[in-house]
């Protein structure tokens, strides 16, 4: 089963004073496994908050369809199940964290007992535990961050929607949020979450989608997307034609970067003596060689700036 499915989902804002309409969504599709951690990534303004909005049932689509543990996405069925850490958190800050997730957990409809062992576990689990009887409104920012991770997790539900979990946290905070996600994926949940720090999701995550305008223009897991692909990085004292031209027989893509050196994407390791070897038959004055596994980061930039071209 899909945690999440959207067929040809589409979200454009039209606005109310003229304008131009916006298209935030455009013939959007997803599939996400139960169980799995899902990056959801794109770059700013990418459509990402706009489609988890869609998702939690708080945006209507203008077309297409999302479903939500095989519920219609904003279904009181599928509210239940899911558990949400919005992208800028509004608290009502005059209660204290306790107070907070008790109201959050009355709302959910969570029996007393269940409740008060929920609320002592998940603010063990964010950290907050001798911040309990605090005043929300004094918390920092990476402190109302775990509130909110924690008031997502409270009512165990069985997909947890998170718009940037990281964005304000210090690295033990990142590292932290990890073990939340760890430990809900431990449990069966699914995690969906949409995140900047790509080194974080290359961590955290099973697979991935990246989006761009609307549209997703790359999914699947990391270990197909990233497969043993090197990027290697050349200097010669100058970077002839025909050094390019032996290079790219044994490289998947060639990228010149200056007069003294060029990148070159090879299909695995194995490749790199190769390549060398080839650089040096036609002639290239070799000086360096650096080879690095190709990071979620490189196949975000290329995917992204390949598109916007
Ligand atoms: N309520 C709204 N009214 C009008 N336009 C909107 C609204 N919400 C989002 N948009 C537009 O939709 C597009 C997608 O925005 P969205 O917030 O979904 O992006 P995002 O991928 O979450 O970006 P970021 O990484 O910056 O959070 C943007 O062009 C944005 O200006
Ligand atoms: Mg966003």
């Amino acid at each position: 089963m899909w945690a999440i499915e959207t067929r040809n989902l589409r979200k454009v804002y039209r606005p109310l004073f003229g304008g131009n309409p916006i298209t935030a969504v455009d013939n959007l599709n997803l599939q996400v496994p139960a169980g799995t951690v899902f990056g959801f990534l794109g770059p700013n303004g990418a459509g990402k908050t706009t489609t988890i909005q869609i998702l939690i049932g708080n945006v209507y689509p203008t077309a297409g369809e999302a479903f939500v543990l095989g519920h219609r996405a904003g279904a009181l069925a599928a509210k239940r199940k899911l558990g949400f850490l919005p992208e800028k958190f509004q608290f009502h800050d005059f209660l204290t964290a306790e107070e907070f997730l008790r109201m959050h957990g009355r709302l959910a409809k969570m029996d007393r007992t269940t409740l008060q062992r929920r609320i002592d576990e998940v603010l063990e689990l964010v950290g907050l535990a001798e911040r309990r009887t605090s005043k929300i409104r004094e918390f920092s920012k990476g402190m109302q961050q775990r509130v909110g991770l924690a008031q997502a997790i409270l009512h165990d539900p069985d997909l947890v929607i998170l718009d940037e979990p990281t964005s304000a946290l210090d690295p033990l905070g990142r590292r932290r949020v990890r073990e939340v996600v760890q430990y809900l994926k431990e449990r069966g949940k699914t995690v969906f979450l949409n995140s900047h720090l790509l080194s974080e999701v290359e961590r955290s995550c099973d697979q991935v989608a990246i989006i761009n305008k609307g549209r997703v223009i790359v999914q699947g897991t990391l270990d197909e997307l990233l497969v043993n692909r090197s990027v290697v990085r050349v200097e010669l004292r100058r970077v002839e034609p025909c050094v390019l031209e032996a290079a790219a027989k044994v490289a998947q893509k060639v990228h010149p970067v200056d007069e003294r050196c060029f990148t070159a994407e090879v299909a695995s390791e194995d490749d790199i003596p190769e390549l060398a070897r080839a650089i040096l038959d036609a002639g290239g004055a070799l000086i360096g060689l650096q080879a690095h596994r190709e990071t979620l980061e490189d196949l975000f930039i290329q995917t992204v700036e390949a598109e916007g071209r």
